[in-house]
């Protein structure tokens, strides 16, 4: 008889960590996700697993070691996804103490423990494209492309990347970063810039926002979708050596763009003027400004343009993104339509 598997989520309250507890159910995992103590519930992404008995969570904290050490005693988990951070760039660097705390100590904290206990599992650690800074020269991004961290929050991620790799050379740790581009979805938090227009947009539809101010246009990512990123998170567990792989489209588009896609599956056609911050987009039909630019969502700092290489990554895990970035756009926005909050069943 084969043993059930045990897979530790970090985060599994926030968007991946929700897909993540999807995917690995699926495939016969016992589920332990970590939640962290909020002033009220956080568990509305993964409230339709709660009932399950496969699927457990408990409170833990990953600026809290004697949590996790209890943790990782009590669940022996074979494969530990850390998930966890405070994964917003723009407010990093309103909070970068506690973010430095989180994302860089965090996963020290993690590793070491995994050490002391010499617990036999593998490590995931979600690192993230902002090591890369943006910076236009660069693009495409790939594993050998230099580091240049513009944010607090990518400062914290590069000392994590840095602490798995130290962990798996030291102490032959199965300790693996995925470099991942942004990737998005309905269960996307409501202050990232994708979630936000699309929200933004199916309330203008529905005629209770008047119109949408956001920061710089010009920046550039390179989007995928959440639910199947999280597979190549799986796979590069199932690899037999540890590795750092990038995961993305290889595709960029500018905010701008973006939000022109959400605004076409209403039916409404943008027309910009102006430039920095007095750039509207006007709708072309009745010359109503619906959107604008507000600097107070500027970054001290800003990565400029991320786009994947992701070459290294399809051909290692066979593995490739399906949903290009204007389908995303059409089911963030569908789902936010018949939607004003999480829920479930959703983009399905
Ligand atoms: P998310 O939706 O913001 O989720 C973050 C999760 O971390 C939430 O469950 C949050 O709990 C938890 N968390 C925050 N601080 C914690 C703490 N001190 N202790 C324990 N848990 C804590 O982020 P995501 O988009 O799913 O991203 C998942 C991971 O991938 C993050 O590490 C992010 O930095 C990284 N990443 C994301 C992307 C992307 O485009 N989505 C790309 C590259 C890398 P609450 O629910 O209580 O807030
Ligand atoms: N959030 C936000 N709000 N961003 C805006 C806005 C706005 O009103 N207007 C323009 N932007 C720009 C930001 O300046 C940035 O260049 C881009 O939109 C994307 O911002 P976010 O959606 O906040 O994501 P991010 O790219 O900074 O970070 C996300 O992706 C990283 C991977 O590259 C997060 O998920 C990180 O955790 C992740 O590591």
């Amino acid at each position: 008889m084969t043993k059930t598997k045990t897979a530790l989520i970090t985060g599994v309250t926030g968007q991946d960590g929700s897909y993540l507890a999807e995917l690995l159910l699926g495939k016969g995992y016992h589920v332990h996700g970590i939640v962290r103590r909020n002033s009220d519930f956080t568990s509305k992404r993964i409230d339709h697993l709660l009932t399950r008995p496969d699927f457990v969570t408990s409170y833990g904290d990953v600026v809290d070691s004697s949590s996790l050490h209890s943790l990782l005693v009590e669940v022996k988990p074979v494969e530990i996804y850390h998930l966890a951070a405070q994964s917003h760039v723009g407010v990093s660097f309103q909070i970068p103490d506690y973010s430095a705390q989180v994302n860089a100590l965090g996963t020290l904290r993690l590793l070491n423990a995994i050490k002391e206990l010499k617990l036999d599992c593998r490590f995931y650690q979600a690192s993230t494209s902002e090591l890369f800074g943006g910076l236009p020269e660069t693009a495409p991004q790939s594993e050998s492309t230099p580091f240049t961290p513009r944010s607090p929050y990518a400062i914290g991620k590069l000392f994590s990347y840095w602490s798995v790799r130290n962990y798996r050379e030291a102490y032959g740790l199965h300790a693996s970063n995925g470099i991942f581009f942004n990737h998005e979805s309905p269960r996307r938090g409501k202050n990232f810039v994708t979630k936000k227009i699309s929200q933004a947009v199916a309330r203008i539809k529905q005629g209770t926002q008047d119109n949408l101010r956001l920061g710089n246009l010009d920046a550039e990512r390179d989007w995928g979708y959440a639910r199947e990123y999280v597979e190549a998170m799986w796979l590069m567990l199932q690899q037999p050596q540890p590795n750092d792989l990038v995961v993305g489209t290889g595709v960029r588009t500018s905010v701008r763009r973006f939000t022109e896609l959400c605004f076409a599956e209403i039916g409404i056609v943008l027309e910009w003027s102006g430039k920095g911050v007095s750039e509207v987009g006007r709708d072309k039909k009745t010359g109503k400004t619906l959107v604008s630019v507000d600097p107070v969502y500027f970054r001290a700092t800003e990565a400029d343009l991320l786009q994947a290489d992701p070459r290294r990554a399809n051909e290692k895990l066979k593995w490739k993104p399906k949903t290009d970035v204007a389908k995303l756009a059409q089911l963030m926005l569908r789902y936010d339509l018949a939607h004003e909050d999480y829920g479930f069943p959703d983009e399905a």
